[in-house]
């Protein structure tokens, strides 16, 4: 595996300019089409030796077998002794897993329809109470399809600043809202916190039952049965679907009933044709592998830091967003499967915005600034409004522009106008965003993701850099470990007085 990095580092490359003059098919081998979605690479080092080079790191780190093991439900989660199976969810994966979600799904749409029947009273409104994993999934679904209309009302609620909470009672009739509360261990504190005074504000407004409009999404069925819910409202999912794949379990359930059970099933399906695609194609075609390769390429050859993602178009705004808690909560580890230090930069730290407007604040930097930053730009080919086609073209136009702008640089005499060039980028063209292609989109990313991690030979679906932190919470909230540091010692005096 060694000799293999050796390899890949070792390889030569020309700007990105003379690669086109040096490989005349490269757009043909690097801009590939996969469901609805045209991805070009073409516009990165991947040179065809480099291709060459971490094909065979792909295969030192027995990158088919990590990934016929995902699928086969096998473990691939050792730390914490489990499968990870959200392709499941969407039919792709261990028959058995595939039923249980199937009959997960089916328990979804008979209680979307009892809600629409108002079997829980009048509902038009949705409280969704979750954090990370448990928000970020239903919160893109959301605000990316959701913009033609909905039929719910539906406001995400994560933050445990009451701030965010009270901002939904307050547009909310509390007689006419379902609560759902999503969390995968159903003891995440932001969580039952907003679920106890959301159910408080219910209570407060003369809502006899709150728990009786109350659902629960949840690998822990059997704490949300302890927290009063009754359990024909707790739709359990399984424990092998991770967090931050979990929009395809009963955590999509705000937007399957908000967006219409048939879009959650046409996401589902999008995103199966991305997992065949993902455990078919070969690797030289195989597009969420090869955009890894980039991944490690800008990160690991080239001492990128970061990488940055524009989406242009306003319906994709929060997509930066959730990619950042899968890339960098699933990548960002220093050590390997075998707990050995992982020697190189594994998750760059992934940013991004929203083009346009991007281009009016940050890209200075990229053209200029002194770090290399690769750079994504997602746009759709099809319009999200009805406005005058002029300005979906500006945006497609600007959206290229930026990067042939990258790639050209241009000389000039002064240093303060000269720009570099050779900056690399790849674009993510849609053919339209609808669930379809948005299913396909989202699995690609994942099994990005999952690619990356197994040429690292790291762990992606675990996350226990996030436990200490929440330990330190617990100790200050029962007051039970009071040996801080000085600066925070004096933050907390300063924010709560002196405690015994
Ligand atoms: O603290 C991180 C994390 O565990 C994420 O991985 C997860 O998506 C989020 O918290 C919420 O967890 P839960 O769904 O169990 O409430």
């Amino acid at each position: 595996m060694d000799e293999a990095w050796a390899a890949v580092e070792a390889v030569k490359t020309a700007s990105v300019k003379d690669l086109f003059a040096d490989e005349p098919d490269r757009l043909e081998r690097l801009a590939l089409d996969e469901a609805g979605i045209h991805f070009d690479f073409s516009k990165t080092h991947l040179s065809r030796d480099a291709l060459a080079a971490f094909i065979r790191l792909a295969e030192a780190a027995d990158f088919a077998g990590r990934r016929d093991a995902l699928f086969a439900g096998e473990i691939v989660n050792p730390t914490e002794g489990r499968a990870a199976e959200h392709s499941a969810e969407r039919g792709e994966g261990a028959p058995e897993s595939v039923a249980r979600a199937r009959k997960l799904h089916q328990r979804m749409r008979t209680l979307i329809d009892a809600v629409e029947a108002e079997a829980f009273g009048p509902v038009e409104h949705i409280i969704h109470i979750g954090i990370g994993g448990s928000a970020l999934g239903p919160e893109l679904l959301l605000d990316t399809l959701g913009r033609a209309g909905a039929g719910y009302d539906v406001a995400i609620v994560s933050n445990v600043d009451g701030a965010a909470l009270e901002e939904a009672a307050l547009a909310f009739d509390p007689h006419a809202t379902l609560l759902v509360i999503a969390s995968k261990t159903f003891t995440t504190s932001e969580a039952m916190l907003n679920a106890r005074s959301a159910l408080d504000w219910m209570r407060d407004h003369g809502v006899t039952d709150p728990l009786g409009r109350t659902v629960a999404l949840t690998a822990a069925p059997d704490k949300a049965l302890a927290f009063g819910i009754d359990e024909t409202r707790i739709l359990p999912f399984a424990e092998t679907v991770g967090g931050r794949f979990s929009l395809w379990s009963s955590i999509g359930l705000p937007a399957a009933a908000a967006l219409g059970w048939d879009a959650f099933e046409s996401l589902l399906e999008g995103a199966a044709a991305m997992d065949r695609h993902f455990r078919l194609a070969l690797p030289e075609r195989n597009v969420p592998l090869i955009a890894a390769f980039v991944d490690r390429y800008y990160a690991n050859v080239r001492g990128a830091g970061t990488r940055a993602v524009f989406a242009y178009d306003e319906r994709l705004r929060l997509l930066p967003t959730y990619l950042q808690q899968l890339e960098m909560e699933s990548n960002g580890k220093s050590v390997r499967l075998d707990g050995s230090p992982v020697g190189r930069t594994a998750a760059p730290v992934t940013w991004g915005g929203v083009g346009t407007d991007a281009q009016h604040a940050v890209f200075q930097l990229l053209h200029q600034g002194t770090q290399l930053v690769p750079v994504e730009f997602v746009a759709s080919l099809e319009p999200g409004n009805e406005l005058d086609p002029e300005h979906h073209r500006q945006l497609l136009i600007n959206c290229f522009a930026q990067g042939a702008a990258l790639m050209a640089g241009r000389d000039a005499a002064d240093p303060h106008r000269a720009y570099p060039g050779d900056r690399p980028s790849t674009t993510i063209l849609l053919d339209r965003i609808d669930p379809r292609t948005l299913g396909a989109l989202l699995a690609f990313y994942e099994h990005r993701t999952f690619a990356n991690a197994v040429l690292l030979r790291i762990n992606p679906f675990d996350q226990f850099g996030v436990e200490l932190g929440k330990e330190m919470a617990n100790a200050l909230d029962s007051q039970s470990a009071l040996d801080f540091d000085p600066s925070t010692e004096a933050l907390i005096a300063r924010a709560f007085g002196d405690v015994e």
